[in-house]
């Protein structure tokens, strides 16, 4: 058999010349994804991990995949991709994909606190640095962004997400787009593409549960579920996961109107279509395939280019076509789909792209890529509460107590690649900034959902001799992400008690989050002085919340999701409809209007909420005109003062509701925002411009369009405190 040198035979041909060549099983082998344990042997039922016979797939075969997953490691790289060339006879290289959703080493805040810095330079810094670390240890593909807009706080893979708002998520999903890929992939060889995911609405699981049925309206899909994904490939995104539920009653791994006619037809997306985990085999529990043929026969027609993990299609697709039910046509497609981003990539010229075990030795975990994580971990932190605690004075004697006291679990999910044993504990950053490191008492109190007396009793002596005590609370990362989704969202009863008894003591206290979803509050929102929401801030953890605890830097952070009052009103999101019935004045004692019986309509901590160590006064804002029309927009100007002591940075928000539109209208949405840094004292006139473009929505016939009327915009500090001042589109 011609076995031709690495990348010199598939190189010389066109791609259609060299799918021509081809036999059918070695093109349905390039639609193969292999996991990085096949490559060690391991085997587990069902799913292609372990040698192909237990799955009855010939070596040949697997001579000729095409892509694989979860393969990191400059050395390791070039060792299975050099065999692999060895083995297949026309050359073509495999394509390295893995999760690089937050960091590859160098492990920056998860995406929900990245979300609440609105700093989409600093986005798209950590998708670069991801990119770069990625890249060197020879990743082509990362699975990220995750753009999937949430409102429910119970699902776990909230904390992969920038939030619930589809404008500031579509923003982010540009920013982490270019970040990973860049302006050019084929010249850059320190990126990698980027695979927008989960296509589409996977957020929007029924009852927060995860993989549980998504039901829409189109114009809620298109309204609100839909602008992230289409903003990711608008900017170049290469390519896309299908999700694991349904949509409008069809997968979206076998739902051919969202995949061929809204993916590809009218957005026009050309790229790989890769399931999600198992999800082409998953066709058969939802209930739209008999077996493993039908469910990639069903699968490939929707246009799913890659099947990861399970083996419908090397099983099926061959015989499929020899029985004229799939055209040989669909999996040339596929395969031209999957050698053209290889070809972008330069894989036929220079299969190990960047891989370079000396150079990743120098470039992976970096200090300057750390200092870019601090950075982002400290404007990705939520200032919650703080009656006057706020900032610690270094000399403060202090307690630091509870279970993320010391603990390296700050990564959060979806960081395999990173390391907890280097990432820097909250006690090692309040030591190197406390005045004196004696000051510092340290003691676990409990561990995250178990604790025994000891430990209480320890923390309470440590609690007893201090004048601050600095709660480290949280999750541990584990109940976050995938298939982490919790019916409860309080805080673990052990740490409630925690906080209880150390109340007893009536000093000052400062709770620091740890978490991955907005938390039900209760049993700590009163009960602490301040409260700090650092999320999981990643490999600088430790120094990133300790410069906010001792003031060496300002929290900034705004909430991108709604923290619930109680799990009971969930989901609870800021641009919700106003329904014929609004509350009105919560006090107001009206019965039969929209609202529970035993607890309030609004989110304890609303969207666009956070606090500043200083204060921020805002003027009257002031429209340039009362009437909008298409060709005229209208100016919105406001002058903002740092009102307090510190420097600080406010963002200001704009948002807009239409009072009359075709379909209901959310009671604001947010339309632009501004950051500002102001030193105290400082002031500066802000200026917004509203368009009549900023006011198109899907009509019932989803028609995209404005339509003249009343509207109110509203200009503060979140979606709950801000003015209001009116103003008509005329058409
Ligand atoms: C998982 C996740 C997806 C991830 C993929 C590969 O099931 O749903 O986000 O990229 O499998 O690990």
């Amino acid at each position: 058999m011609d076995r031709t040198a690495p990348g010199q035979g598939a190189g010389t041909r066109s791609l259609p010349e060299l799918i021509a060549s081809m036999t059918l099983e070695e093109k349905v082998a390039q639609l193969i994804q292999l996991a990085v344990p096949f490559y060690e042997g391991a085997a587990e039922a069902g799913q292609i991990t372990g040698p192909m016979e237990s799955l009855g797939i010939s070596q040949e075969t697997v001579h000729h995949s095409g892509s694989v997953l979860g393969m990191a490691g400059a050395q390791e790289v070039i060792n299975v991709q050099t065999a692999h060339l060895q083995a297949n006879r026309h050359g073509i290289p495999l394509l390295m994909m893995a999760d690089i959703v937050h960091g590859f080493k160098t492990i920056f805040p998860v995406p929900l606190a990245i979300g609440c810095s609105w700093d989409m330079e600093l986005a798209e810094r950590s998708a670069q640095i991801a990119a770069k670390e990625a890249a060197v240890s020879g990743v082509h593909v990362t699975y990220a962004p995750m753009v999937d807009l949430v409102r429910d706080p119970r699902w776990g893979r909230v904390v992969e997400s920038t939030g619930e708002d589809p404008y500031l998520n579509a923003l982010y999903a540009r920013a982490f787009v270019r970040g990973f890929q860049g302006d050019d992939l084929a010249s850059d060889m320190d990126r990698v593409a980027a695979c927008v995911k989960h296509f589409a609405a996977y957020g929007a699981a029924e009852a927060g549960r995860d993989y549980n049925t998504v039901d829409l309206s189109e114009r809620q899909l298109r309204e609100f579920y839909l602008p992230a994904y289409k903003a990711a490939l608008d900017e170049g995104c290469e390519m896309v996961m299908t999700a694991f539920n349904t949509v409008d009653g069809i997968p979206a791994t076998g739902n051919v109107a969202l995949m061929r006619k809204l993916l590809r037809e009218e957005w026009g997306f050309d790229g790989i279509l890769i399931s999600d985990w198992g999800a082409v085999k998953e066709l058969i529990n939802h209930g739209i395939a008999e077996d493993e043929s039908e469910a990639a026969l069903k699968a490939l027609k929707a246009g799913v280019d890659i099947e990861m993990m399970t083996a419908c299609y090397v099983k099926h697709l061959a015989e499929l076509v020899e029985r004229g039910e799939v055209e040989e046509e669909l999996i040339d497609e596929a395969v031209l789909r999957i050698l053209t981003l290889k070809q972008k990539l330069g894989l036929f010229e220079n299969p190990f792209r960047a891989a370079d075990p000396i150079k990743e030795q120098e470039v992976v975990f970096c200090e300057e890529h750390r200092a870019a994580s601090r950075e982002l971990a400290m404007r990705s932190c939520v200032l919650l509460k703080n009656e006057g605690i706020l900032p610690l004075p270094r000399e403060s004697k202090t307690a630091l107590i509870g279970p993320f006291a010391q603990s390296g679990d700050v990564l959060g999910p979806w960081s395999w690649t990173g390391s907890r044993d280097d990432a820097v504990t909250l006690a090692e950053g309040m030591q190197r900034l406390a005045g004196d490191p004696a000051l510092l008492l340290v003691a676990e109190g409990c561990g995250i959902e178990s604790g025994t007396a000891e430990q209480l009793q320890a923390a309470y002596e440590a609690a007893q001799a201090a004048d601050v005590i600095v709660l480290a609370l949280g999750e541990h990362s584990d109940m976050n992400g995938e298939a982490a989704s919790r019916a409860d969202i309080r805080l673990p009863q052990v740490q409630l008690e925690l906080v209880r008894k150390l109340k007893e003591l009536n000093k000052p206290i400062v709770a620091v989050l740890f978490n991955g979803r907005p938390l039900d509050l209760h049993g700590l929102f009163d009960e602490a002085d301040a409260i700090l929401e650092a999320w999981y801030p990643g490999s600088e953890a430790g120094h990133a919340v300790a410069s906010l605890l001792y003031g060496e830097a300002n929290p900034s952070g705004r909430l991108t999701m709604s923290f619930p009052y109680h799990v009971g009103q969930v989901p609870v999101y800021y641009n919700a409809f106003n329904t014929g019935r609004p509350q009105g004045a919560p006090d107001a004692q009206v019965r039969y209007v929209s609202q529970y019986l035993d607890i309030p309509n609004e989110p304890l901590l609303p969207f666009g909420y956070g606090l500043s160590y200083t204060t921020f006064a805002y003027g009257e804002p002031v429209l340039s005109a009362e009437v909008l029309t298409v060709e005229k927009p209208i100016l919105l100007k406001v002058a903002i003062t740092n009102s307090g002591a510190y420097a600080g940075e406010e963002t200001v928000q704009l948002y807009v509701r239409d009072h009359a539109g075709e379909v209901v209208r959310p009671v604001k949405e947010l339309k632009d925002f501004r950051k500002v840094w102001l030193a105290p004292g400082e002031s500066a006139e802000l200026e917004f411009t509203i368009s009549e473009e900023q006011l198109r929505y899907y009509h019932s016939d989803l028609s995209y369009s404005s339509d003249a009327g009343a509207f109110t915009v509203f200009v503060g500090c979140n979606s709950r405190d801000h003015a209001a001042l009116s103003f008509r589109l005329v058409k």
